[in-house]
């Protein structure tokens, strides 16, 4: 019996070691197994009408002129009274649903007209377009919901529809009011016919009175099916990516414009009506519907981990628009609430990591998550001006982080540019308190990219691990995407001291662009993946955690190529990038004599095009890569084509 039970454990020892990992070939150099991820910031409406699949605009009528000089509660609403109805509207605030939501629209309906004959319908309410207009989708279920008090002693009974811009109803339900306190109502809405620009409109019914909140709309079918969930498309592209890690929420909207706008993360957790809507930094509305329990959720759901970043308690050296005057308008908590902020931060890990018996960890489990997160990086500050200030926060809250939470690995900040006085002082401050991670950012040519191919060689391998948290060179076209893969490959022969590396930005909004270069693009219901972001994926779902030097050979003296190997000791898959930035063909020579045996059929997967060559939203298309099966030996010849990045992926037999 005992060497039964022997057998079987030596058995499952020996499935587990032999389907888990695979041997490394010998003269690898380990490098980093996260080392492309993605950086999610809210701008260019990438959150809010855009990777949020709410689509009611204003849902909650606190849009205001902080944001937009011309929004006020009511924006993207419209008052509708057909079938000659009327009554009166007002935006009021005295009993809100909850106070961080403090503006709701009351309804005093004096008199359902019956005339429906000449204007198709009757009512007095509210119509919302969208962003741009509603998506709706033959066959398709809508959720509908929003929150009422009956200020009537009867219920109030209201029409939903989903109409197209003539009027046509699409999608129909109706909700009637049953109470005189505060209650979310339900509808589900299944749609007849599509249109693109469908609005939603809501109608009472009774003569009465009512208050009415949170008007939300969401299509059933969200990225896995999460209510209050993420747009399924653009989910999906990202999905495919296979990032490593996802870095959440921003850039400049982490720090925010002024001490009042930075990103507080227990703002945009529980129930959405009880979450603190706020500016966005980039000039619109943040609705922190998709909220920090999102953020992680989605990372959950597609394997990457999570980095939220997090304010080093100061606010955007540009915060009111002093970039204009060299970017003086920095801002720093005031030091006595240091100690509150601090526990905000350890508050988050506990929120994350927590059991349920901890009272952050039960309000993630209240949300539907029991299980921790697994948080493992935690970002303090973003591209900051390193200030006394910045220096003095950034310190104690570090130092409170290690001391409560050792297993958790830092990411300090090194200024928004490749050198000069933040990033030197940013990395001093990280090196004398021992941050693990530095997040670099730099947005610049071409041409620098391929210029500084060799800059991680000379990093210090005794200091602190880089995140190259934001990059991009400055185009959404071929050269600039073939220039981005040929850093790439350098940041993979660094991945010893690279750790992580992200493009930046990643989404935005066909009509709602703020930062030009962006690596996907997409309006309501069509997505533009650029070049860029086929680099990108291509290396990311192309990743090992072994580097290898001198398998590829080419032209040392060309800087225009470059070319990496890498191995996944999962799969034991022999990776090779091979880039060139040359306007003409190049050859190369592979050599994968010092790995075991391989397979001959190879995985080819090649992305090419002219320099000037893009996607566009009228031919989404122009470039894409093309993957083939090749037959492949251990040494072989390829010509790679002009402006090119190819990835071989070749299978091992150990
Ligand atoms: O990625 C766009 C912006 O660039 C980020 O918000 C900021 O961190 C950087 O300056």
């Amino acid at each position: 019996m005992n060497n039964v039970k022997s057998i079987l454990i030596l058995g499952l020892f020996l499935f587990v070691s032999v389907t888990t990992t695979a041997q490394p070939a010998k003269g690898g150099k380990k490098i980093s197994s996260d080392l492309f991820g993605l950086f999610f910031e809210d701008i260019n409406y990438s959150a809010d009408g855009g990777l949020y699949a709410e689509q009611v605009q204003n849902r909650s009528f606190e849009y205001n002129p902080t944001e937009r000089r011309e929004w006020h509660p009511f924006s993207y609403w419209e008052y509708i009274s057909p079938g000659f109805s009327y009554g009166r509207i007002s935006v009021e605030t005295s009993t809100p649903v909850h106070s961080n939501n403090p503006h709701y629209i009351v309804l005093d309906i004096e008199h359902v007209g019956n005339e429906a004959k000449f204007t198709g319908e009757s009512g007095v309410g509210l119509k919302n377009s969208g962003f741009d207009g509603i998506v709706v989708k033959a066959g398709e279920k809508y959720n509908f919901s929003l929150f009422a008090k009956q200020l009537s002693d009867f219920p109030i009974e209201l029409s939903v529809s989903l109409q197209n811009p003539k009027g046509i109803v699409l999608a129909a339900g109706s909700v009637s009011t049953s109470s005189k306190d505060w209650q979310k109502y339900t509808a589900t809405l299944i749609a007849t016919a599509s249109n693109d620009t469908a609005t939603l409109v809501i109608l009472a019914k009774t003569n009465g009175k009512l208050a009415i909140d949170m008007i939300s709309l969401f299509p059933e079918k969200t990225f896995n099916n999460r209510p209050n969930g993420l747009r399924a498309d653009l989910a999906q592209m990202l999905a495919d990516m296979k990032p490593r890690f996802i870095r959440f929420p921003g850039g400049c909207l982490v720090h925010g414009d002024g001490l009042g706008n930075m990103y507080r993360w227990e703002n945009t957790i529980g129930p959405i009506e009880q979450r603190k809507e706020q500016r966005n930094i980039w000039g619109y509305h943040q609705t922190a519907g998709l909220g920090y329990f999102e953020y992680f959720q989605f990372c959950e759901d597609i394997g990457a981990k999570p980095l939220p970043v997090l304010p080093a308690a100061v606010s955007c050296q540009n915060s009111g628009g002093t970039w204009q005057i060299g970017g003086t308008g920095q801002r720093a908590l005031p030091l006595d609430e240091m100690p509150d902020y601090i526990q905000e931060v350890l508050d988050l890990i506990e929120w994350a990591n927590g059991p349920v018996t901890s009272s952050w960890g039960a309000k993630r489990a209240a949300a539907g998550h029991p299980f921790p997160f697994n948080l493992q990086y935690v970002g303090i500050g973003n591209e900051d001006k390193i200030t006394p200030e910045f220096e003095e926060r950034f310190t104690m809250i570090s130092k409170a982080v290690k001391e409560k939470h050792p297993e958790i690995t830092i990411v300090g900040t090194a200024g928004p540019f490749h050198s000069g006085e933040d990033f030197d002082k940013g990395w001093k401050i990280a090196n004398d308190l021992n941050i693990p991670v530095v997040d670099e950012h730099y947005y610049t040519d071409p041409k620098w990219f391929i210029s500084n191919q060799y800059r991680y060689d000379k990093y210090d391998r005794t200091k602190g691990e880089v995140y190259l948290g934001e990059y991009a060179s400055w185009g959404n076209k071929m050269r600039n995407a073939i220039s981005e893969a040929a850093y790439m490959t350098a940041l993979e022969r660094n991945g010893d001291v690279v750790r992580m590396a992200s493009y930046a930005p990643l989404l935005a909004k066909k009509n709602y662009t703020q930062w030009k270069t962006d690596l996907i693009f997409f309006d309501n219901d069509t997505i533009c993946p650029t070049p860029n972001y086929f680099v990108q994926k291509m290396f990311s779902v192309n990743q090992g955690d072994y580097y290898f030097d001198k398998v590829i050979t080419k032209d040392e003296k060309d800087n225009a190529l470059a070319s990496s190997c890498v191995q996944d000791s999962k799969t034991g898959d022999i990776i090779l990038k091979l880039v060139n930035y040359n306007e003409t063909v190049k050859p190369m020579k592979v050599n994968l004599n010092r790995f075991g045996e391989i397979a001959t059929d190879a995985q080819q997967t090649v992305l090419a095009g002219s320099a000037d060559a893009e996607n566009t939203f009228a031919n989404t298309k122009n470039i894409v890569p093309t993957s083939s099966s090749v037959k492949i030996k251990k040494s072989f010849d390829y010509s790679a084509p002009a402006m090119s990045l190819t990835v071989i992926r070749v299978k091992t037999k150990n």
